[in-house]
């Protein structure tokens, strides 16, 4: 949009010279409207207006031009007329042919009086945001009676209450432009507007509810611009397009078009604009390509190419960006790219590029206006040098992360410096020399050189004022002296082998993580002074001694994890005001006494892991009331006493929990069967509306992890999927019956997947509503004093002899001992239910949760193309993401004609 405003600045100069010198024809009547619309608008928000005078002829006025012969032309396009409605008024105009009222800020109901304007050539009522609104019933008017409309741009006016096969009463006979971007179309988009023969440009982009298809034959051949970007256009392209000699913008991003691009379209050798992001299209792209040698931009992104991109750079020297992410080309680096003087933007992210081992190492690029560079995810290798990049003095954006065969040396001396460069990305590769050329970059942003070989020691940090985000995690590193940016507020230095915390200057600073490093003595007394804190991680290292006070003091703390620390004591009173607190990781540590009744403050928590202390309590009922609490972990600690099913302060208990771990504790009494019922975020009818994905914090693209016990092995997962649910009970001295409640709650606990009450005191039978169908894919009962015979039922009989043991009394099914003196209970009639199949998936979420993001999409494909009954949730999903593509996308608007 900034464009446009550029646009209509220059027009507001040049205006004047075009009034002195129309002939002053105007009508009283005309001159009337004029003074009439005037007087609806505030003063010192007209700016073209301020001319307008009950003397003057309007012809002589700002914005209007009037001439006998080519007809009287109205011009109020960039104003602000801030939110006025259009005036009813300018139906008076009849001699008018031209009516602009483009970025003008008008709001409000398109008049109907508009329709009587049957001269009309141009009408542009488009704006930069919503304002106006058309009815059907003025749109079929103006359709009808403006019989020699050719240029109709209707960017961002709302079109929901105009069908869009209306659109065909439109003069066919003489429109050269139609432009409806932004305009809420919904329905399917009449394809006969493709046949118009005069049409030049068709921009319907961004409708998000427009189906249509590209015709098959008749195009209209003078067609230039097409944007039909983002909406729901779908379909193939057929070779009659290679009929389109003229087409020089062709915008299809974000549609649902799939297929093979046909040979003809290489044959419009008139583009310069060509953009087939987040398509599905197929195939491979030809040598042809180097046809279009009028192309500036070309944009491929995210398709279903495949094959060797063809290295044809070299002939197309007029292109400023090329992104061809995401489309799992293969084949030697396109390198030809670097003789493209003009190029801005290469990005070549997510395919399978490599290097060919022959070619030049000491390859410079002379690339004066190279703004923007991304080989992310290629199969990259050998050693960049840093000299490369040195006639590459514009450079803002460099990101060369997942080369894992691909490393940077710093020569000798550095004779230049990149001193627009904001961000340098270079995590997972092989760099194991730290980037000293970077130093001379004093616009660094943001330096990602995590998941390398970086050793030893890194000096001072002193030459990015403007530092935000540091991230060297997963290196080598034994020291990081000194941080000196004042801006800085993201630091990760997790995984090295750090003794101290790096010296850090900024005040400011919102997200630091030492975890997994080798910090030891006390909590490190210069973070008491980092009091804006958001994300705090020192997990995983030895500290000692006691959590300090000063925490107190992190009015916005969200995640505090200290987990695997040696800290004693008891947890310090921290939690008074707690406003933000998502997620509290102690566990194991040394900690003791009782949890800090300040902790019912934090009603925001999401994740409460005490686990693997000596924590001495009873039961926190308060823990029911989170409301969004999905995680409790107290396992391994001295909780005892009974946990009582009805505390009336708890209306609703634990409606978001998932993962429930209260397992060796010294809790006694009856199984706490009410709260079973009432487990809200394991009854949901199904995972739709679930974006699968790892638990992660506050936002913070970092996961949770924690040890859970599954199948009996005690596992420590790296990441925690957000629809894995278990509770665990075990090891304590739950006694008494299992009660009715707890079967019968499991029929409608449709999420839970693992239930373990092993090792307690329970006694009696196991209750046979039990055979009900349930989704467990884990049943643990052993180890109590359970009697009787084993219940049979299909899925019961899916359960092993694990499950059972150390039982004494029970017999039958998968144990040893025979049930002769039991009459086995009847199995309840069978149901429809795949067990084994849920035991794959359940196993499935295990496996997933020990891998990175990616692997989530990798495998869920993989499980897709063998599962047979494929999870709807997954497919929805993977058609969400599809979707959130779109709605980032942000693109330049096409120029008109
Ligand atoms: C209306 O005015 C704007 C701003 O100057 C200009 O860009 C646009 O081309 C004009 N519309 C027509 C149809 O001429
Ligand atoms: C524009 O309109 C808003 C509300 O409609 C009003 O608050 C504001 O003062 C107006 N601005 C001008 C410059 O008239
Ligand atoms: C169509 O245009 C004519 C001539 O300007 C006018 O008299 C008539 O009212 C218009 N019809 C509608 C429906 O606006
Ligand atoms: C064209 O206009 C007529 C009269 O306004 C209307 O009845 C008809 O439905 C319109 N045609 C389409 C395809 O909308
Ligand atoms: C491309 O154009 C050439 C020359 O105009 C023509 O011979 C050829 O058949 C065209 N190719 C396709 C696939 O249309
Ligand atoms: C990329 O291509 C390779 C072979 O060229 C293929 O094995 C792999 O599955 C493809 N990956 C994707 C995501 O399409
Ligand atoms: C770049 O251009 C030069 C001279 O025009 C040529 O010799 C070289 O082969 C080109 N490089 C590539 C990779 O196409
Ligand atoms: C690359 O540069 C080094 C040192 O400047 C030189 O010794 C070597 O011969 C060069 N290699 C090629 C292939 O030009
Ligand atoms: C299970 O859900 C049904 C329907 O919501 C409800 O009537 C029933 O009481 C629930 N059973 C238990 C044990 O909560």
């Amino acid at each position: 949009m900034w464009g446009y405003r550029l646009l209509c600045i220059m027009l507001l100069h040049f205006r004047v010279i075009f009034s002195v010198s129309s002939v002053k024809l105007c009508s009283p009547e005309e001159s009337f409207a004029l003074l009439q619309f005037k007087n609806t608008i505030s003063m010192d928000a007209s700016a073209s207006t301020k001319s307008w005078n009950k003397d003057g002829d309007c012809c002589s006025w700002d914005g209007i031009t009037c001439d006998e012969m080519t007809g009287h032309k109205l011009n109020l396009a960039c104003n602000d007329f801030n939110g006025t409605k259009i005036s009813s008024n300018f139906g008076q105009f009849t001699k008018l042919t031209h009516l602009n009222l483009s970025f003008s800020y008008f709001s409000g109901i398109v008049p109907s009086q508009i329709s009587r304007l049957s001269k009309l050539v141009a009408l542009d009522l488009s704006g930069d945001i919503p304002g106006t609104k058309f009815e059907q019933h003025t749109f079929n008017n103006l359709a009808k009676n403006l019989t020699e409309l050719r240029y109709l741009l209707l960017d961002n006016v709302q079109m929901f209450s105009v069908v869009p096969s209306s659109l065909l009463n439109l003069s066919s006979a003489s429109l050269i432009s139609l432009s409806l971007g932004s305009g809420f179309l919904q329905g399917e988009f009449p394809i006969d507007i493709f046949h118009f023969p005069f049409l030049r440009q068709l921009t319907l982009s961004d409708n998000r509810h427009l189906t249509g298809n590209l015709p098959k034959s008749n195009w209209s051949s003078p067609l230039r611009i097409l944007d039909l970007s983002v909406t729901k256009f779908s379909g193939k392209i057929t070779d009659t397009i290679g009929n389109l000699r003229d087409l020089k913008f062709l915008d299809l991003s974000a549609c649902y078009f799939d297929g093979l691009i046909p040979n003809s379209f290489w044959n419009l050798t008139e583009i310069t604009y060509l953009a087939f992001e987040a398509n599905f299209f197929s195939g491979q792209v030809p040598a042809s390509l180097s046809n279009l040698k009028q192309l500036t931009v070309l944009n491929l992104e995210d398709n279903q190419f495949s094959g060797e991109f063809p290295d044809v750079f070299g002939n197309l020297s007029k292109l400023t960006r090329i992104s061809l992410a995401h489309l799992n080309f293969t084949g030697q680096l396109p390198l030809s790219a670097f003789n493209l003087t003009q190029l801005s933007l290469l990005e070549l992210s997510g395919n399978q590029f490599f290097q060919q081992s022959s070619s030049n190492p000491n390859l410079t690029f002379e690339l004066p206006d190279l703004t923007s560079l991304d080989f992310s995810s290629n199969s990259l290798s050998g050693t960049v040098k840093a000299d490369m990049f040195s006639n590459l003095k514009n450079l803002e954006y460099v990101d060369l992360s997942n080369n894992n065969l691909l490393s940077l040396t710093t020569p000798g001396t550095v004779n230049f410096a990149l001193s627009k460069l904001e961000v340098f990305k270079f995590s997972s590769c092989n760099v194991s020399q730290f980037p000293d050329f970077l130093r001379t970059s004093e616009n660094l942003v943001e330096l990602d050189l995590s998941n390398n070989k970086l050793t030893g020691q890194i000096f001072q940090l002193d030459q990015w004022p403007y530092l935000y985000f540091l991230n060297l995690s997963h290196n080598f590193l034994t020291s990081v002296e000194r941080i000196s940016s004042v801006e800085l507020r993201h630091l990760v230095v997790q995984s090295n082998l750090l003794q101290r915390l790096p010296f850090i200057l900024s005040s400011r600073i919102r997200f630091l993580s030492v975890s997994d490093n080798k910090l030891t003595g006390e909590f490190p007394s210069s973070i008491c002074n980092l009091s804006t804190i958001e994300y705090l991680n020192l997990s995983n290292n030895s500290l000692s001694g006691m959590i300090p006070q000063c925490l107190a003091n992190f009015d916005s703390l969200s995640l505090l994890d200290l987990r695997k620390n040696q800290f004693r004591g008891s947890i310090p009173q921290i939690f008074s005001k707690c406003y933000d607190l998502v997620a509290l990781n102690l566990n194991d540590n040394e900690l003791e006494g009782k949890l800090p009744p300040s902790l019912a403050n934090c009603g925001d928590l999401e994740v409460l892991d005490v686990g693997n202390n000596k924590i001495n309590d009873a039961f926190p009922y308060w823990t029911a009331t989170p409301p969004r609490l999905q995680v409790l972990v107290l396992r391994s600690n001295s909780f005892h006493g009974p946990i009582y099913n009805n505390v009336p302060s708890i209306k609703r208990p634990f409606p978001e929990l998932r993962i429930i771990d209260i397992s060796r504790n010294g809790f006694t009494g009856l199984l706490p069967a009410r709260y079973f019922q009432s487990l809200k975020a394991m009854m949901h009818g199904d995972n739709d509306d679930i974006d699968l994905d790892y638990m992660n914090s506050a936002g913070y693209d970092q996961y949770y992890s924690m040890i859970l016990t599954y199948k009996g092995v005690d596992l420590e997962m790296e990441r925690v999927l957000n629809i894995f649910t278990t509770i665990d009970l075990s090891n304590n001295r739950f006694e008494g019956m299992i009660p009715k409640e707890i079967p019968l709650s499991l029929g409608n606990l449709t999420q839970l997947e693992s239930l373990d009450l092993s090792s307690n005191w329970l006694a009696g039978e196991i209750p046979v509503e039990l055979t009900s169908p349930t989704a467990l894919s884990v049943l643990n009962l052993s180890f109590n004093q359970l009697v009787g015979p084993i219940p049979q039922g299909k899925q019961f009989d899916s359960f092993q002899n694990d499950s059972f043991i150390g039982n004494l009394g029970l017999c039958g099914f998968a144990l040893t001992q025979q049930c002769s003196n039991y009459e086995v209970p009847p199995a309840p009639m069978p149901e429809e239910d795949d067990t084994s199949s849920s035991w794959a998936w359940f196993d499935w979420k295990i496996v997933v949760m020990g891998y990175g993001c990616g692997v989530i999409w990798g495998l869920s494909l993989a499980y897709l193309a063998f599962s047979t009954g494929k999870p709807r949730w997954l497919m929805m999903m993977m058609f969400e993401r599809h979707d959130a593509k779109k709605m980032r996308r942000i693109k330049p608007r096409p120029q008109r004609i």
